[in-house]
């Protein structure tokens, strides 16, 4: 049986863990043959692939990125049919095919299942906002990074008595602002579930002052105004040609320091939040999600994208699994308690 593997998508840590555990699993109990499709989409719409041997799984568990380099779906702007990345498949003479992706990626993998291919998909993002599991590969490794920074801003904020502000991804749900503002004691958390009022973030940050003299803010890039729409980079485009999210912390910083007079600095993580070694939560997550992916090829189920539920792994219809999961207001109420 011949079995591909792709990343699809923006990447992160912990995909070279799920391919690893993918292809060992494969070649040691079932004797499968594995290709990795080259740089995502672009790869399986070229039917280029490469043989991944044992040897070439060799050092890549703690490696972040991804050994097979990942374009995103929207790369051909809508004008590539289905069809042909269908074909790509049958070109590689494919039995199965494991996509590890996030909505995006994992919509598309629907869709080629659907089209009568054998695919399963795997969840990857570091905005943790793919409803079906209780999260995705990457999410623990951006969440600690983000809660690293907070923590050194913290101690800067506090010398200088400065409102410190740090931008994290994030641009339609606001896990990581949220997990990384409890976690790193923020005192303010603006999320893109929740359109703040620049108003009422002075008031707070102004009612804090009055006992303090440092604040920490962290907000989601996708985070917006009331009434209003995300900031974006006017300089940095997305594939599709629009500018990318980002830039709320500096806009942000310029209004606090108007309306309040506060020396503040804004700290975007940007990137730094998807590269590097994933955590052990992020290597184990993807070991087991990539050992229940091919246990399922195994017996021949197809459409599935694996999940964990509580403490299990499951599996779902990957048709189930491409909606947003966003913040909910148990959640959110958590963060606020602290916000003063
Ligand atoms: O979807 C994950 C994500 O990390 C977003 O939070 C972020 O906006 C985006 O990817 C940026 O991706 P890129 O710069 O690769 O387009």
């Amino acid at each position: 049986m011949k079995v591909g593997v792709m990343t699809g998508g923006g990447d992160c840590p912990g995909l070279n863990a799920a391919i690893r555990a993918v292809v060992r699993k494969g070649l040691k109990d079932y004797g499968m043959e594995f290709v990795g499709i080259k740089d995502g989409w672009k790869g399986l719409l070229e039917a280029d692939a490469e043989p991944l041997t044992r040897d070439r799984l060799s050092g890549i568990l703690v490696r972040g990125g991804t050994i097979l380099g990942s374009t995103p779906f929207s790369a051909f702007k809508g004008d590539v049919e289905i069809g042909k990345l269908a074909e790509g498949y049958r070109r590689l003479r494919l039995d199965a095919l494991i996509i590890i992706g996030g909505d995006e990626t994992l919509g598309a993998a629907a869709r080629l299942h659907e089209m009568g291919l054998n695919i399963i998909g795997i969840p990857k993002t570091i905005d943790n906002d793919l409803l079906g599991t209780d999260t995705t590969i990457g999410f623990s490794t951006a969440l600690t990074v983000a809660v690293e920074a907070i923590d050194r801003l913290h101690t800067t904020a506090e010398s200088h008595h400065r409102v410190m502000i740090v931008e994290v991804m994030g641009r339609h749900a606001g896990w990581i602002a949220v997990e990384a503002g409890i976690a790193g004691g923020a005192d303010l958390i603006l999320i893109p579930e929740r359109p703040f009022d620049i108003e009422e973030v002075c008031k707070i940050i102004r009612e804090r002052h009055e006992t303090r003299n440092f604040s920490i803010i962290v907000v989601a890039e996708g985070a917006y105004q009331r009434g209003g729409k995300e900031t974006v980079n006017d300089d940095e485009k997305d594939a599709f040609g629009y500018a990318t999210i980002g830039g709320v912390a500096n806009w942000l910083k310029k209004e606090i320091r108007a309306r309040l007079g506060f020396d503040t600095r804004a700290t975007v993580l940007g990137h730094v939040q998807r590269g590097g070694t994933p955590t052990p939560e992020d290597r184990i997550l993807a070991t087991r999600f990539g050992v229940h992916a091919i246990e399922l090829v195994a017996e021949d189920k197809f459409g599935l994208m694996v999940a964990l539920k509580g403490d299990k792994i499951v599996s779902i219809p990957l048709k189930d699994a491409i909606k947003d999961r966003v913040v909910d207001d148990e959640w959110y109420s958590i963060a606020k308690t602290f916000f003063d």
